[in-house]
């Protein structure tokens, strides 16, 4: 990680979960982080933990194009640009498509898969901008490979997730093409103990959901994204899957599956 102590990194989604996880994780190699998200204040309380000239918050919804380039805006008058993307920030939805509104399509998608790809074209236009190295990482999910063993209800998450993968994949062709210097990782994580679980859930209790299923923690996903951007100049790691040990791929308890 030592090349890039110093350089700044984005991450959507840093206001709770893995977002936090991998921020802190971050800011421990030497990387000055740039948190998104709606909640100002969640983010205010990550700038008292980690220090105001290490994390800096910046409020973004992220299904608003407008609020991506202001936040985009702010860190190239800061700092010149970012090095490292991390597309972290995601929405579950789970109600059937077959029964919910449109609205309910949009607001996954626009998070999950049209955030993603305006924040690498922004992020990449900045590298070009600058001639430097970068490295962009997907915060996907096993929804996005494995829908089949998945029979709960999951609504449009894995459409996008299943595009997000794409997304990365494009992203590499389009990169390799342009003979740019910025990797893409995509980290397919199962089930992580986080706010998510606990809304797609709809259970607080933290023994409950862990009598249910078969959880990975956020630190394991942050310990992914940095084995990831820690290889050497020379390597590229495309994807990560990650899943708690001695657990199949959907490791849920019948109780779940209606
Ligand atoms: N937890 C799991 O089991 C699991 C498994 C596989 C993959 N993942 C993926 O991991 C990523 C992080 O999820 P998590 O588990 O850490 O969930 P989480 O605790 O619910 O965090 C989601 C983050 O996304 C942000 N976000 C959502 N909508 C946003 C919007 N419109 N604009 C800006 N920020 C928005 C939230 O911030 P605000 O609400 O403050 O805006 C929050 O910081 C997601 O992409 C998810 O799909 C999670």
């Amino acid at each position: 990680m030592n090349r890039w102590e110093g350089k700044v990194a984005i991450v959507t989604g840093a206001s709770s979960g893995i977002g936090v996880a991998i921020s802190k994780s971050l800011v421990s190699h030497g990387v000055k982080v740039v948190g998104l998200a709606r909640r100002l204040d969640k983010l205010q309380e990550i700038v008292q933990e980690l220090g105001k000239d290490k994390f800096f918050a910046v409020e973004c919804d992220l299904r608003k194009e407008e609020d991506i380039l202001k936040a985009f805006k702010f860190v190239e008058e800061q700092f010149g640009g970012a090095d490292i993307l991390v597309n972290n920030a995601g929405v579950i939805s789970p109600t059937k498509i077959i029964e919910s509104d449109t609205e309910e399509y949009h607001k996954v998608i626009d998070t999950n898969l049209i955030a993603p790809a305006i924040c690498s074209r922004e992020a990449v236009q900045s590298l070009i901008k600058r001639k430097a190295a970068g490295h962009i990482v997907n915060i996907n999910s096993i929804a996005g490979s494995y829908a089949e063993s998945l029979i709960i209800p999951l609504g449009m998450y894995s459409a996008s997730k299943y595009g997000l993968r794409a997304l990365g994949t494009e992203l590499r062709h389009e990169i390799i093409a342009s003979d740019l210097d910025i990797k893409i990782t995509n980290i397919s994580p199962g089930a992580v103990y986080t706010e998510m679980v606990q809304t797609f859930l709809k259970i607080n209790a933290e023994n409950e959901i862990r009598r249910l299923m078969n959880l990975l923690e956020d630190k394991d996903i942050a310990e992914a994204t940095i084995y990831a951007l820690g290889t050497p100049e020379s390597v590229e790691i495309p994807e990560i899957t990650v899943i708690p040990h001695k657990t199949a791929f959907c490791s849920v308890n019948n109780e779940l599956i209606h």
